[in-house]
């Protein structure tokens, strides 16, 4: 069997394979508790839901426009204005099968093979797999200081003539935490100044803790024609715990849209118009649901971040939005994946290893779950990892035994 280089070197997404491994154990009865999780557990708005049965029950489902219908541009256009106070036009705007997808075209539409895109670790899973699927280079920016926040050294100091874009994702998935304005307004000026794309991953930026805000990159840029190196990547997936609906967008140049829109309509087509009226049900309908993912959000991290701080010897930093925390657990085991699959394998308790994030020693966990479930398995990694841990924990009637030290 022959299989391209592409499809070769395609590595598979380790959170999608943990996702399936989990709900593998969960079938077959096992006590499993999911602290690696990259959703929210609310259900979707019932505008979302009215909005896409209306449709569903007129029986006609038809192709969607490559790029989006307008009425969903139309919602794209008030949340831009709401959210970033500033007003778009429709043709700034490609609407994709979830922010992945939207990344991904983009990175189709600016990356020749050779082209070198960076981005700061940690960072999210796909960003080193996408830029290789298009035969580009991928260039993580570990900041020296051992913070989850770059330096603009940093970042300068992996510049080269061949770097293209710069992905930034704030705030960020894993680390939690949210780039500081002046960060980004150097970084968007410099890029701005080198001719290098800036993508702006905004996945995460209405989840966000403690009064804080992240920044607006449109403050920093002189203009938005078809010279403007922006990318602003969002969807309808976190903020509205829409994951499955597979909705998110770009916004950009006309001319860096029109390209994208070639691309995505050799691919899929445009987004199943049910998806699009259910975003824009959302969109338009009423946000209360958005503020209370939110504070219920921010407690759980309240309760995960005390309960981290009583394990012994684990570094934790506060994360500022997401819901996700990277710990330092490096005291206990330097190889995260090691100590992931110890965790689940003897405890039951899924996190996800920090080295697929691009630091090793470290584990995402997330507190997008209960807080019954975060309470539980924090307890049982204490008790797995800690060794003055009594010999035996009771999972309901199950009796676990420690075999290890
Ligand atoms: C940083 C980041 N960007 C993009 C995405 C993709 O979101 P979507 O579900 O809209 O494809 C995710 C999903 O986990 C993410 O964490």
């Amino acid at each position: 069997m022959s299989i391209s280089l592409i499809g070769k070197n395609a590595k598979e997404s380790v959170t999608l394979k943990l996702n399936e491994m989990f709900a593998i154990l969960k079938a077959k009865g096992e006590p499993v508790i999911h602290l690696g999780g990259g959703e929210p557990k609310s259900k979707a708005p019932i505008d979302a839901i009215t909005a896409i049965t209306a449709h569903l029950n007129t029986g006609e489902v038809r192709y969607a426009p490559v790029d989006g219908t307008i009425e969903m541009k139309r919602a794209v256009i008030r949340y831009t204005q709401d959210h970033y106070y500033r007003k778009v036009e429709p043709e700034n705007i490609i609407i994709s099968s979830g922010a992945k997808q939207a990344l991904m075209v983009a990175m189709q539409a600016i990356l020749d093979p050779q082209d070198e895109i960076l981005y700061t670790a940690p960072y999210w899973v796909s960003y080193p797999e996408m830029a290789r699927l298009c035969g580009a280079v991928p260039v993580a920016v570990t900041p020296e200081d051992g913070s989850f926040i770059p330096r603009m050294k940093d970042i300068e100091q992996n510049v080269s003539s061949y770097t293209k874009a710069i992905i930034i994702n704030s705030p960020n998935n894993p680390s939690g935490m949210i780039y500081p304005a002046e960060l980004i307004k150097e970084i968007i000026e410099f890029a701005e100044k080198k001719g290098i794309y800036i993508i702006m991953d905004d996945i995460y930026h209405s989840l966000v803790f403690d009064g804080k805000k992240t920044a607006n990159p449109f403050d920093y840029i002189s203009d938005f024609s078809d010279n403007s190196k922006l990318i602003i990547i969002n969807g309808i997936s976190k903020a509205y715990a829409m994951t499955g609906f597979r909705i998110g967008w770009a916004l950009a140049n006309k001319k860096l849209i029109k390209a994208m829109a070639n691309i995505q309509g050799h691919q899929t087509s445009g987004p199943s118009v049910l998806l699009q009226k259910a975003a824009i049900g959302a969109i338009n309908g009423v946000q209360s649901g958005v503020e209370s993912l939110r504070t219920t959000l921010e407690n759980n991290r309240n309760v995960l971040i005390s309960k981290l701080n009583a394990l012994d010897g684990v570094r934790v930093t506060n994360p500022d939005g997401t819901f996700y925390t990277f710990v330092d657990f490096s005291k206990y085991d330097k190889d995260s994946t090691r100590l992931s699959n110890f965790l689940l394998e003897k405890v039951k308790v899924l996190t996800m290893p920090g080295v697929e994030f691009g630091m090793e020693g470290y584990l995402r966990i997330s507190f997008c779950g209960s807080i019954k479930e975060i309470n539980e398995g924090v307890e049982r990694i204490k008790w797995a990892l800690d060794p003055k841990s009594p010999n035996e924990l009771y999972i309901g009637d199950r009796k676990l035994v420690r075999d290890w030290k």
